[in-house]
């Protein structure tokens, strides 16, 4: 079932996006050569407690930080680690959710180490076309499936791979509700996309194949044939007059 969200609701999930985002503007700085992934992870955490916000991944089947952190070749799920130092020339995913007001927002970013190859600026570029792509189907009587098929048609135009194994979701008081969206697939499929309706929209792509793997940590995500991924997640309530992207300042 895909809940519905009032005015209210609404409101709350504005004030968690707006924290959120004022969050990774922070995090441009701390994105430094020398810097453990925990480093940042810790970063998060003090943001959130002195914010008032609940991380939604801590505690989430086991998992024990406030932030996925993902480099290079990982595509989600990268786990903080105190022997992750960046190095000029990463490419760092840093994803995140958070509750305020009972109300969740899940956005990442996708961060550059110094300079990086001219390949990871297209993937990201590409990437992040593909999300506002996804994102202005987001509007009332269209199926979800349009979102789909819009990430995948930019993705694949420029040569790239669309993860399968992960999906966007459904947001509201839990970080995961209905429905899945796929970031591909055919058009016109799939429920009817409805003022009141919040979706976390996040597509993961590839610079080869979009096939991926799950390290023996249980959590890791990394492409099997080793090319760079790129995540981009952003958090979209819908309105009567459209998409409003909550993740965004
Ligand atoms: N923010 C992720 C998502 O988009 C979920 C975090 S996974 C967790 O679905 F395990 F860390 F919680
Ligand atoms: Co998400």
């Amino acid at each position: 079932m895909i809940v519905i969200k009032d005015i209210s609701a609404f409101e709350s999930m504005r004030i968690t996006g707006q924290l959120l985002a004022q969050l990774f503007v922070e995090l441009e700085r701390s994105v430094v050569p020398g810097v453990t992934t925990l480093d940042i992870d810790a970063h998060i955490d003090r943001y959130l407690s002195a914010h008032g916000l609940v991380s939604q991944s801590k505690g989430y089947m086991g998992y024990k930080h406030a932030s996925c952190i993902s480099l290079n070749d990982v595509v989600v799920h990268g786990v903080p680690s105190s022997s992750q130092k960046l190095v000029v020339g990463d490419m760092v995913t840093i994803d995140v959710c958070a509750q305020f007001r009972g109300y969740c927002a899940d956005m990442a970013r996708c961060f550059f180490v110094g300079e990086v190859s001219s390949e990871a600026k297209k993937l990201v570029e590409v990437t992040q076309c593909s999300l506002d792509a996804g994102i202005a189907q987001a509007v009332p009587g269209a199926r979800i499936s349009d979102i789909s098929a819009a990430i995948q048609k930019v993705v694949e135009s420029a040569g790239f791979g669309v993860v399968r194994d992960f999906a966007g979701h459904g947001i509201g008081r839990k970080m995961h509700e209905a429905p899945e969206i796929l970031n591909y697939g055919k058009p016109g499929r799939g429920p009817v996309i409805r003022e009141g309706m919040a979706f976390a929209l996040e597509p993961m792509v590839t610079f080869g194949k979009y096939d991926v793997y799950v390290e023996r940590d249980g959590w890791t995500a990394r492409t099997v044939d080793k090319s760079l991924a790129a995540h981009i997640e952003d958090t979209v309530i819908v309105t009567a007059h459209g998409p409003q992207v909550i993740t965004r300042l």
